[in-house]
């Protein structure tokens, strides 16, 4: 008899090994071997026969303008905002991942998607394999999702639900999670990289054949990676990461990996008492609640996808109580401030090396682009120098090494929403600056080409 064997398989990466290893050989990964007992072997495939054989029917082509894709090919779940980051609507026989930290509002948001789609006559299958029926029951109570086309079950056994979506035949599935769902022929339990490479592999061969919308609730490890292996994104089309801070109303959804749309869209949402509401006017938002003439304070205008927002970059410099400085940074990167620090130290004199430093994002936005450079470097000097930065100032741009502002893309859009909000100064790039056709009247545009100068204008001009 075929004698079962333990392999070790990495989490992050699927690579195999007989042996265990605290780092993965292959991808390099801390603490991811995880131990899965392998059945016997199949036999190896006959490699000396051609694969090309005339028992193999050769598969059917069209051309490309033979095909149809037109506006009905997308479901449109009416939430404008899940919409937009899906590209537009929901792709039939798309695949979707959502992942997030735990608690942040996928299920919340899967079975809020739920009641929109129900009403165009769709009919959705929910299979929760972490709540029970009447657990679900309840939440869709609290949410306001009463649909009779909404199916439930409460099952985690993937050949359960295959066979439930070839009987149910829904238009649209929703799995939450996929790690908790598992193949009874396989040995290791459910979550390991193996069983959730087959059951993924399985459901979005389902999806695919019968072009019925998949999605997938994906959760994250503690260091905020999809968990289960890798591949698991290059098979889905769409992925999704929900994020925020948990204490924090806000809730942003982002796509990471979209083959139907742009990566760059952002959702906005606030989780409420009845749910997630959509947040039409983030930048509002965003900025609500800034404190008057307090220093380290500085409004970034940020794109996100095709729109414009507002958010406000805080910063507290302090002296330090230990040998090396502390950093902190919440919203924007890590090692972008420690540039930016370096960038004011050598290009403009502004010392921070014995000094704490601290920069947040209000709102729980992160700033990914590199015109929020110039306010997060505003912020810091101001809090440095103790002098706020003047109330209806806005400012964007990308900061060099030598000190310089280079110009970023759609500046007329970032523009028109600060002014929108009532901001009148625009402390920008000259090279941006040549972007603007016919700027509103009574907007002052101040265009530097360097960080001294944005400093001068900022803090010295009232
Ligand atoms: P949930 O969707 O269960 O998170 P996930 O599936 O990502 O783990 O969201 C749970 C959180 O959302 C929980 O902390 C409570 C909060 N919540 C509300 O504030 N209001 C609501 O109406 C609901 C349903 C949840
Ligand atoms: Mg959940």
């Amino acid at each position: 008899m075929a004698k079962i064997k333990s392999v070790y398989v990495c989490n992050q990466c699927g690579c195999t090994s007989p042996k265990w290893y605290g780092k993965c050989p292959d991808c390099g990964a801390w603490n991811s071997m995880q131990e899965t007992l392998s059945g016997p072997e199949p036999e190896p495939a006959k490699r000396h026969i051609s694969p090309v054989t005339s028992a193999v029917p050769a598969a059917e082509v069209l051309s490309i303008n033979e095909i149809i894709a037109d506006e009905a090919f997308r479901y449109h779940t009416q939430i404008g905002e899940l919409d937009r980051v899906m590209g537009g609507g929901i792709v039939k026989g798309s695949v979707t991942l959502l992942s997030g930290d735990p608690g942040i509002g996928k299920s919340t948001l899967l079975l809020q998607m739920c009641a929109p789609l129900c009403e165009t006559g769709l009919r959705v299958l929910y299979v929760s394999g972490e709540e029970s029926a009447r657990q679900l029951k309840l939440r869709a109570q609290r949410l306001g999702v009463q649909a009779g086309s909404l199916l439930i079950a409460s099952v985690t056994q993937a050949p359960t639900i295959l066979a439930t979506i070839e009987k149910q035949q829904p238009d649209v599935v929703m799995i939450d999670s996929i790690q908790t769902i598992y193949m009874p022929t396989l040995n290791s339990s459910a979550g390991t990289v193996s069983q959730i490479r087959e059951c993924t592999q399985l459901l979005i061969a389902c999806a695919k054949a019968r072009e019925i919308p998949l999605f997938l609730v994906g959760h994250v490890n503690k260091d905020g990676a999809i968990a289960g292996p890798k591949i698991m994104e290059h098979m889905v089309d769409t992925v999704l990461y929900f994020e925020g801070e948990r204490h924090l109303a806000f809730r942003i959804l982002r796509a990471v990996k979209n083959r139907f749309g742009s990566t760059n869209e952002i959702g906005v949402f606030r989780m409420g008492e009845s749910g997630l509401e959509e947040v039409g006017n983030p930048s509002f938002e965003m900025i609500a609640g800034r404190p008057r003439d307090v220093s380290g304070s500085c409004i970034a205008c940020v794109l996100e996808g095709s729109r414009p927002i507002l958010a406000e970059v805080q910063a507290l410099v302090c002296k330090t109580n230990f040998g090396t400085p502390r950093r902190m940074t919440t919203g924007f990167d890590f090692n972008r401030t420690a540039l930016l620090l370096a960038v004011l130290e050598k290009r403009c004199g502004y010392f921070f090396g014995n000094l704490d430093a601290y920069v947040n994002v209000a709102g729980g936005l992160r700033l990914d682009e590199p015109a929020s450079d110039l306010p997060v470097a505003l912020a810091l000097v101001s809090n440095l120098i103790d002098k706020p930065a003047p109330y209806d100032l806005a400012a964007f741009g990308e900061i060099g090494l030598a000190g310089e502002l280079r110009s970023v893309s759609q500046v007329e859009l970032r523009l028109t929403e600060a002014y929108r909000l009532g901001f009148k100064r625009f402390l920008l790039p000259k090279a941006a600056a040549k972007q603007i056709s016919r700027p509103p009247e009574d907007a002052l545009l101040i265009a530097v080409d360097s960080l001294r100068a944005a400093f001068d204008a900022a803090f010295v001009q009232k």
